[in-house]
């Protein structure tokens, strides 16, 4: 299965398993996360997630670039919109959910980790936002949660350069709360699932709805705005330039004017 769930007493691992895509997530792919985070969502006996993807490498390698690149600017909104969905189904989950972030977290997955109510980090866990390489802004939330996450000042340098941030310095950041040897992270992540898990679990639920509470208002129009931008630039230059130059595996020529 692309999406995997694992539950083992009160914790639930879901896992992006699609390792020869480096997890990369197209939407066929986020449909079936979201309904998976739904499901475990509004199961009582879970009381804590890990998010995870399969194999050493990546955690998620971003959104599909194979399947951006043909979006029309009405496509692109949907599937901002998709993301959007998914991340917020992590931060609406009463239950915390903790990123194991093995690998390569960049663009949406980034932007998945960090709707994560904290990340945990294996030492060739890389983040960055690389969008304006392809030609986009961030679409799945990096504009709002990366700021929130690392400031104002340390998002925008990642945004604007979309240069790769390693463990070390992501932990420097307070972008990873913790950084342990590769192969270590799951089991790190689910020791902390089971302690959460067996804490008050009304109180942990009720703790988790305050911190959100804090940033929803805000958020929403905020998260409304990036997604309609992030729509606005599919079909112009840059945008099929970036992807396809991915796509075809060279350096893209963006249209300076
Ligand atoms: N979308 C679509 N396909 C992706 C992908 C993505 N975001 N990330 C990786 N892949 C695919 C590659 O195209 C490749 O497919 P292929 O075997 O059919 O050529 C496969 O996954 C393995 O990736 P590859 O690029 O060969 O591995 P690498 O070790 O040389 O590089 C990365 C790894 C992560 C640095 C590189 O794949 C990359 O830059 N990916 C795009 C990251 C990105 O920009 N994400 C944000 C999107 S908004």
């Amino acid at each position: 299965m692309p999406i995997d769930i694992e539950r083992t007493g009160a914790v639930a691992t879901i896992t992006v398993n699609n390792p020869d895509r480096l997890n990369a997530l197209n939407s066929t792919l986020l449909k079936e996360l979201y309904a998976t985070i739904r499901s475990v969502a509004a199961d009582d006996a879970i009381r804590a997630i890990v998010f995870t993807g399969a194999g050493d490498r990546s955690f998620i390698a971003g959104a599909d670039i194979s399947e951006m690149a043909g979006l029309t600017e009405h496509e692109a909104q949907a599937f901002a919109r998709l993301g959007h969905a998914v991340a917020s189904a992590f931060e609406q989950a009463p239950q915390p959910v903790i990123a194991a972030v093995n690998g390569f977290a960049l663009g949406g997955g980034c932007e998945l980790a960090l709707a994560a109510d904290f990340r945990f980090a294996s030492e060739n866990a890389v983040f960055a936002q690389p969008e304006v390489g392809l030609g986009i802004p961030p679409g799945w939330g990096g504009t709002q949660r990366l700021v929130r996450a690392v400031g104002e000042g340390f998002a925008a340098e990642m945004i604007y350069t979309g240069r790769r941030v390693k463990a070390d310095e992501a932990l420097h950041v307070g972008l990873v709360n913790r950084v342990v040897p590769q192969g270590e992270v799951l089991e790190t992540a689910r020791l902390t699932a089971v302690a959460i898990a067996d804490n008050a679990g009304s109180a942990v639920r009720l703790s988790k709805r305050l911190i959100q509470r804090g940033r929803e208002a805000a958020s929403a129009a905020a998260l409304a705005e990036e997604a309609h931008a992030f729509a606005s630039v599919f079909g112009g230059h840059d945008q099929r330039e970036g992807m396809d130059a991915f796509l075809a595996k060279r350096e893209a020529a963006f249209d300076h004017e």
